[in-house]
Order: C-alpha cells, then sequence, then structure tokens
C-alpha cells in the first residue's frame, strides 16, 4: 500500500552499527565492459563513412536539415488520453492541430493552443518569432491509428497551410512500454567547427543520437513515449547571443529524428538544459502549472499513463521542499497507480567517475529521501553517461534480494538507474571503486538506451546499445499483490493497538507487540540519522549563505573532503551530512577503499520475516468472545485472512458533461485554449 509518510530519523547510532555489517553483496557487479575511457574517445560519437555521408548529403545537404530549429514535438499529456505538442515558427499567429481517427479526416478535430513570442535564430540563419503549444485533451483512445497536421496560422475561414501529415498510435495502456535515453547532449563531441553553421560536433552527435532513437524505435515500435534524462543539449550558457544560437542549432540536432514527429518525449531538466528559457519553449510538458522545483528552463511535472504514475524532478532547483509539494500533489491526484516512476538528471546512486560521488552525491542528499518517503519504485537518472543499476535501496541501505536470477519480487526500496550515452557526444570513465550499492555498471563506449515494459505485475527493464546489441543485463520487478511497505505495516499495527474499540486476547496482543517491536528494531537499525545538511541546503538554495553551487559544487575549501594526498574532493566532507557519512564514508577515508569496511546492507530475509511476522500477528488478532461482534473485521487466529491495512479511500467522481457545437464544416473546435500553459 503507498501512503505518503516520513522516515523516522531517530535511530540512535550504536543500534545502527549494531545491524551494519562487512558483507559479501549477493550479485556481483558483472558489467557487459568497464573500461578506461582514452583521450579523444571521451568525446567521439561516430566518424564512420557513413556518418560522413549523412552529414554532408543530408545535415548540410539538400534536405538543410540542420537548419530548422523549430520541428514539433509531441509531449505526453495529464494523462494516456491527452498529447501536447509544441514547435517554432517563423512568425507568430494562431497555432492549431487538426487530429483524426484513421480513415475519419473528415471528422477531424481542430484544436487550436497558444504562441509565445520568441526571438531565436540559429547558426544556419534560420529566425524564429514564436513557441506555438496545443493541448489535446480527453482524446484518445487505446490501440487507435490517428493521424495529424499542424499549422501557425489557423484561420476560420478556411485559408489555413497545414503541414504534411504525420501519425500517433496508442497502444494498451495497462501494458506498454516506453524507451530511455540519456545525456545525448548534442553538441558535446566538441570541434574546431563550434559556433559555425557547419559545425562537426553537432552534426556528429545528432547522427549519433538519430541512430539511437531509430534503433529503439525498432526494437521498441510500439512504445508509449521516450523519457528523456537530461542534458538533452550541450551548450549550457545562455547570454550571449552566440551561445543562444548554439543551443537552437543543437536543439535542431535533438529534435532531428523522425521518430520524434510520431513519439511524444518526456524529457527531464539537465544541467546543460536548465540556463535558458528554451527548454521551455521547445517543450510542452504536463501539470506545470505550480511551478515547482523551477529553474529558468522550467519546472516538475508529472503524468500518468495506465497504472503508471511518471515524475519528473528538476534537480537544479536543490528545495527539497517544493519538489516534496509537486511529488504529494502528484501521488494524491494519482492514488490508485500501480508503479512510480521518477526521473531527474542528477544520478544519485551512479557510478561515473566525474559525479557520482561528487556533485550527484550532494543531491542524493535532497533526493533520496523523497523516493524512500513517497515509495518510488524505479528512479531514472543521467548525468554520468555511464549505465548503472543499483540495488534496492532504502534509506542508503542495500536490500540485499538475491538478483541472482534477474528479478526481485515485492522488493522494499527503490532502484536507481543511470543511464549511458544516448548520442556517443561523450564519455566518463566509472569510479575507480564500485560502490557498495552498485549492481551492475557498464561504460562500454557506444551509445545506449533503455526500454521499460510495465505490465499489471511487472516492471522489466532491457538495455541496448544502438546497433541492437544488448548492452546491459535485464531486471524486472514483480509486484504480485499490493506489499505494504515496513513503515505500513507498523502503522497498521499501532492503529490495531491504539483502537480501544475492539478488545482482542491477551495472547493475541502479545504477539503482535513482540513481533512489532522486532520489526521496529531492524528499522531503527537501518534507519539514517536526522541529516542537518538538509535543512542548511533548503534554508539557504540560492542565497549568499548556499554552502553548495552550480550543480552541487561545494562552494567552501573547509567543507570539502581531504583526500590522502592533501587534495580536495568535490563532496561535503564527513560529518555534515549522515547520508553521506553512511553512503560514502563507510567504505572510502581519504578517498581510499576501507578494507573490511562495514557496509549500510540490510539483510531482506531477515527484514521481510520481522515485517510478515507483524503481517500474521494483526492478522491473527482474535477478538475476545464476551466482547467481539458476530461480524467483528478482525482475522481469524488462523493468521490466513488478509490484514485490514486501515485505510480508507475517498473515491470523488467528476462527472464532466460536453458540449459539442456543430459549425456545419468538416472541423469542430474542441477545445480553444488561451492560458498560457495547458
Ligand atoms: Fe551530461
Ligand atoms: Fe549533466
Amino acid at each position: 500500500m503507498k501512503n505518503n509518510k516520513k522516515l523516522l530519523k531517530k535511530a540512535a547510532a550504536a543500534v545502527l552499527v549494531s545491524t551494519l555489517t562487512v558483507v559479501s553483496l549477493p550479485f556481483s557487479a558483472f558489467a557487459y565492459g568497464e573500461k578506461e575511457v582514452q583521450g579523444d574517445e571521451s568525446k567521439v560519437a561516430d566518424n564512420t563513412v557513413e556518418f560522413q555521408t549523412w552529414r554532408d548529403n543530408v545535415w548540410w545537404g539538400g534536405e538543410n536539415a540542420s537548419s530548422d530549429s523549430g520541428k514539433i514535438a509531441l509531449t505526453p499529456g495529464a494523462d494516456e488520453s491527452d498529447l501536447n505538442f509544441a514547435w517554432y515558427s517563423n512568425d507568430k499567429g494562431t497555432p492549431a492541430v487538426m487530429i483524426w481517427k484513421d480513415g475519419q479526416k473528415s471528422e477531424a478535430a481542430v484544436v487550436k493552443g497558444t504562441a509565445t513570442e520568441i526571438s531565436a535564430e540559429n547558426w544556419q540563419g534560420s529566425t524564429y518569432a514564436a513557441s506555438n503549444k496545443v493541448c489535446i485533451e480527453d482524446y484518445f483512445e487505446e490501440n487507435t491509428q490517428y493521424y495529424y497536421q499542424y499549422t501557425d496560422n489557423y484561420s476560420e475561414n478556411g485559408n489555413v497551410e497545414w503541414s504534411a501529415e504525420y501519425s500517433y498510435k496508442t497502444g494498451s495502456s495497462s501494458s506498454f512500454s516506453v524507451i530511455l535515453t540519456g545525456d545525448p547532449q548534442i553538441g558535446a563531441s566538441g570541434s574546431s567547427s563550434d559556433y559555425s553553421a557547419q559545425d562537426a560536433s553537432t552534426a556528429r552527435d545528432t547522427y549519433g543520437w538519430n541512430k539511437t532513437v531509430t534503433t529503439a524505435m525498432q526494437i521498441a515500435p510500439d512504445a508509449a513515449f521516450l523519457l528523456s534524462a537530461g542534458d538533452q543539449i550541450n551548450q549550457s550558457g545562455a547570454t550571449s547571443s552566440d551561445d543562444l544560437k548554439t543551443r537552437e542549432s543543437e536543439y535542431a540536432g535533438y529534435f532531428y529524428p523522425e521518430a520524434f514527429r510520431s513519439l511524444p518525449v518526456a524529457s527531464t531538466i539537465g544541467n546543460h538544459d536548465t540556463a535558458g528559457v528554451d527548454y521551455t519553449n521547445h517543450f510542452n510538458n504536463p501539470n506545470i502549472s505550480d511551478n515547482l522545483g523551477a529553474t529558468e528552463a522550467g519546472s516538475d511535472y508529472y503524468f500518468s499513463y495506465g497504472d503508471v504514475l511518471f515524475i519528473s524532478l528538476n534537480s537544479n532547483n536543490r528545495n527539497q521542499e517544493e519538489h516534496r509539494q509537486l511529488m504529494n500533489k502528484a501521488v494524491e491526484s494519482n492514488p490508485d497507480a500501480k508503479w512510480r516512476v521518477v526521473i531527474f538528471h542528477s544520478d544519485i546512486y551512479g557510478s561515473g567517475e566525474p559525479h557520482a560521488d561528487t556533485d550527484a552525491a550532494t543531491n542524493r542528499i535532497i533526493f533520496a529521501p523523497l523516493m524512500d518517503e513517497f515509495d518510488v519504485d524505479i528512479c531514472l537518472t543521467g548525468h554520468d553517461h555511464t549505465y548503472s543499476r543499483s540495488y534496492m535501496i532504502l534509506d542508503g541501505n542495500v536490500i540485499d534480494y538475491d538478483l541472482s536470477s534477474g528479478t526481485v519480487t515485492n522488493p522494499e526500496g527503490t532502484l536507481y538507474i543511470t543511464t549511458g550515452s544516448g548520442s556517443g557526444s561523450k564519455y566518463y570513465n566509472l569510479l575507480k571503486y564500485t560502490p557498495y550499492y552498485i549492481a551492475e555498471r557498464t561504460n562500454d563506449t557506444v551509445p545506449a538506451f533503455s526500454t521499460i515494459e510495465f505490465t499489471d505485475d511487472s516492471l522489466t527493464l532491457k538495455n541496448y546499445d544502438y546497433n541492437g546489441n544488448t548492452y546491459a543485463d535485464s531486471f524486472t520487478i514483480n509486484k504480485t499483490s499490493e506489499n505494504a511497505s515496513v513503515e505500513d505495516v507498523i502503522a497498521d499495527a499501532e492503529a490495531k493497538l491504539a483502537d480501544t474499540t475492539v478488545e482482542y486476547t491477551e495472547e493475541s496482543v502479545d504477539k503482535l507487540k513482540t513481533s512489532l517491536d522486532s520489526l521496529k528494531t531492524i528499522q531503527a537499525a537501518y534507519t539514517t540519522a536526522e541529516d542537518k545538511m538538509i535543512d542548511d541546503i533548503t534554508e539557504n538554495y540560492g542565497t549568499d549563505n548556499d554552502r553548495i553551487k552550480g550543480y552541487g559544487s561545494i562552494v567552501n575549501n573547509e567543507d570539502k573532503d581531504v583526500l590522502a594526498d592533501g587534495s580536495t574532493a568535490n563532496r561535503l566532507k564527513q560529518g555534515e551530512s549522515s547520508l553521506l557519512d553512511k553512503t560514502i564514508y563507510s567504505q572510502l577515508q581519504q578517498g581510499e577503499v576501507v578494507a573490511d569496511a562495514v557496509l549500510p546492507v540490510v539483510s531482506a530475509e531477515t527484514l521481510e520475516s520481522a515485517k510478515t511476522a507483524v503481517v500474521n500477528a494483526i492478522a491473527g488478532l482474535t477478538v475476545k468472545q464476551d466482547t467481539a461482534a458476530p461480524d467483528s473485521t478482525t482475522g481469524g487466529a488462523d493468521g490466513e485472512s488478509s490484514p485490514d491495512t486501515g485505510d480508507s479511500m475517498t473515491r470523488i467522481f467528476i462527472f464532466a458533461s460536453a458540449l459539442v457545437v456543430s459549425l456545419g464544416t468538416v472541423f469542430v473546435i474542441l477545445r480553444k485554449r488561451e492560458e498560457e500553459n495547458c
């Protein structure tokens, strides 16, 4: 049962240490390729003849594709019956999308949107005066083929210049797959021709990115949408006109794949995207009206698709409370979601050398507790340009489920994925040690992507390179029942014991108390002591007293970890954050791996059996015969009844009536939206 809750933060250190052990983790970190990235290899995507031919004849050639920064981009709407659109145009008019079911163009609907005035240009000389956005709501059905056209300047007098026709096909919303990519970071491969119309790096990275997306669509042709884990583009500066032109040329590369005319993209804001408003102008994200977790580029948002809730956080914003508010709203808006998926850019449990235990670890303090608090099933990140998959992690602890079969069922904790490079524009080395929380990692220097398949009772991650070869192991989380978390079980038990309206037998109450004490002792032992750094980060975010700058860098030298050679690492020193003490300094001292380290690993078997004992004790509560009501809600003494979780659910049904106005034309105006955001 998923409930919002805050973890206990009062575990005594002595109790904690008593349960941490020198461990041999149950599944060694097998990797498809761990390699030392050398010299140019760190930023070489594809220099094949095939690439050069495409570059000269297509990207810079007859199709003149590199000049188009305004290609239409689809984005998931608030749920599977909605779809959002955004594109640039040379002039500002009234944007609209015409949509129809296959074979029913005569009954097409036209949905008007809004245009925001912009002034954008790229190195190829294209200029844009408007960012156009259209939202189509409550329209799409499952397993249906649609087509659409769009226009920058809709007019009801019939003189409308429509785009070419594009297709959009829906599948099942109860069983579907999505594509996951990270850090295409178009332009990051770098070249001597940066800041020019024929920039070799943008061409090279676009080619790799297009090949990745094309291959992904061959492997998952019915994918519902693509999740893009940030750093869509490389040019992080957004102040000078040259930088802005470069960003637009890179966006031309990002949106180049033809698949994106039919495949929605749910992106999150990377550190390279965050400085400019161009991200907001290019993407039409759903549920952004609260503007929580915002930076200049945009904010957190969420949407649902079938039984899955997707939440995108802007990890450039370090205000934990704002992210919590957004997650609360998302969860409350989708109380029945079976799966919770969160995506943000910073890899908080990754394995890449530049970031994983430095700036990204700073962000761990902010975001990891939220994944626990909201019972997130899988957390998708980027930033490291290397792939990693974690063990199941709860409050910084590995819960040591046996993952040797590539599956886990009804687990506690969150699975953390860090994506590799989606385009090949830049590769990073892996950390020289394997963090205790990493189950698998690889940094093979080939562009990569993942697919995630959702069914009613499973979530399966598969990993490929852009040639379609397997890039890393597959992994499945099964959810066979409404598996209550440790916190839920404890809360349920405490509610039963506090309930004075029913009198249970002493024996059954004692059994519950004993099992509850055992579970709470285990929970207290793995719970992190209160982290004083989170309040410091949240309260001082963006002020002169902020000890963090940029994307997680430590401002003051005296706050940094000092290594054995006297240099410093860009991470908070030991003693500043209890979560970092637990998740970094239990394994590293002065930058060196501690021999026989005592690591935060919890026995899954012990935890699950303690939890089961409480669940059974709740079910076994026996009402005293002389006070029992004939149809008591309690379970029988045999312990086989399902526990009453004590939850009640209020269902609010909102009935909407639709007003259909026939205009006597082949088009029906479904909706006229004048709001700035959909
Ligand atoms: Fe990146
Ligand atoms: Fe990044």
